[in-house]
């Protein structure tokens, strides 16, 4: 059977940067706040001028280059968001925009899970040999959907987009994973649509509604993180054979730095193993994992046959790890 292989990175680099203190003047907070709680010092916000489109397309760009693979020799687009441009999907955008037009591509969504079910996704595709090349974007512009009234949230998230590109091999580098959902929990964490009946003809209503802000019970989440990503990737661990002692990197997604912390202590990983970039980005949802994934190579810390313990968590609720070995 044919494997999967990772053979580049790359991530949008976004303008503007919102630091704490500078949202701490429209909302009563302060960087002593948010940074002692979640880890996060500043986030990025998309300019009014970028699209979710032009974010996924440069770092789409960025991983191809990497890759040395270029845009007419892709196969597939897997765009992972909650935040396209179009409710219709986003991705045929960024496939028209890269000029990869051999490839089909659609959007997924898993909320911050989104990257890591998407990655997982396209690895079944070229396990069975239908395609060769592959790219998974994973991006996200939250703060279009940031109530910036609203502090214990607000102060969490920030815009992004990173991608990577895997590519058929003859021996496998998606070594395990598993993937999880409860959607008896999906109160917790909700960018839902809201219904406002307006009367079309005679007894028929529609629906004539919009999207509510992001709304989230926190130490729900927090509780849930904690518990259920060491158990996720330890399972992942089991799939590949591995133990915990195998992994040379934790790359997960960045929600709170106290979580990453948690998990790595759980598992016994040595928080030098732990990449984390939330100081810089906040929480970037389904963008999170393939920015902080690209920073780490880019930097020289992830090496060609390091181990990645990658997971993700969030909305849905869903949650998933993958186990990967690097090129
Ligand atoms: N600045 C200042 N004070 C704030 C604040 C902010 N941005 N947000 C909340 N507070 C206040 C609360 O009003 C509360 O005040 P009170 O005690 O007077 O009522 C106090 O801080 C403690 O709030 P609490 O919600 O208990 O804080 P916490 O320690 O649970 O931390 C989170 C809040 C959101 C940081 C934490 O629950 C968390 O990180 N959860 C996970 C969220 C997440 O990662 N979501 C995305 C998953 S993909």
């Amino acid at each position: 059977m044919p494997g999967v292989s990772l053979v580049g990175s790359g991530s949008a680099r976004l303008s503007v940067a919102l630091s704490n203190d500078a949202l701490s003047q429209r909302v009563d907070t302060s960087d002593d706040w948010i940074a002692s709680r979640t880890g996060i010092r500043q986030r990025h916000v998309a300019a009014p001028t970028d699209s979710l489109t032009s974010l996924a397309a440069e770092a789409a760009r960025n991983a191809l280059a990497m890759a040395q693979v270029s845009a007419g020799e892709v196969d597939l687009i897997l765009l992972a968001t909650s935040t396209p441009d179009d409710l219709f999907g986003s991705a045929c955008q960024v496939q028209a925009a890269l000029g990869a037009t051999r490839a089909v591509a659609f959007d997924l969504t898993a909320a911050c899970s989104g990257f890591v079910f998407a990655l997982v996704t396209a690895a079944q595709y070229l396990r069975t040999g239908v395609y060769k090349n592959v790219v998974v974007i994973g991006a996200d512009v939250l703060s279009r959907w940031t109530d910036w009234s609203d502090r214990t949230t607000c102060v969490l998230f920030g815009d992004g987009a990173g991608a990577v590109v895997l590519r058929a091999a003859e021996r496998d580098r998606l070594l395990g994973f598993e993937l999880c959902s409860d959607g008896s929990l999906n109160h917790c964490l909700n960018l839902a649509y809201q219904s406002d009946p307006a009367v079309l003809v005679g007894d028929i209503a529609v629906q004539e509604g919009t999207f509510a802000p992001i709304t989230m019970n926190g130490r729900e989440v927090y509780k849930f993180a904690v518990s259920r990503v060491p158990e996720v990737i330890e399972k992942a661990l089991f799939r590949a054979s591995l133990t915990t002692a195998d992994i040379s990197w934790m790359v997960l997604h960045q929600a709170n730095q106290r979580i990453l912390d948690a998990v790595a202590d759980r598992l016994g990983v040595p928080l030098d193993r732990v990449v984390s970039n939330m100081a810089r980005h906040g929480n970037t949802s389904a963008a999170s994992i393939p920015i902080a994934l690209d920073e780490a190579v880019r930097a020289n810390k992830i090496q060609p046959g390091d181990v990645i313990a990658t997971a993700g968590f969030g909305a849905g609720l869903t949650w998933g790890a993958a186990i990967l070995e690097w090129q």
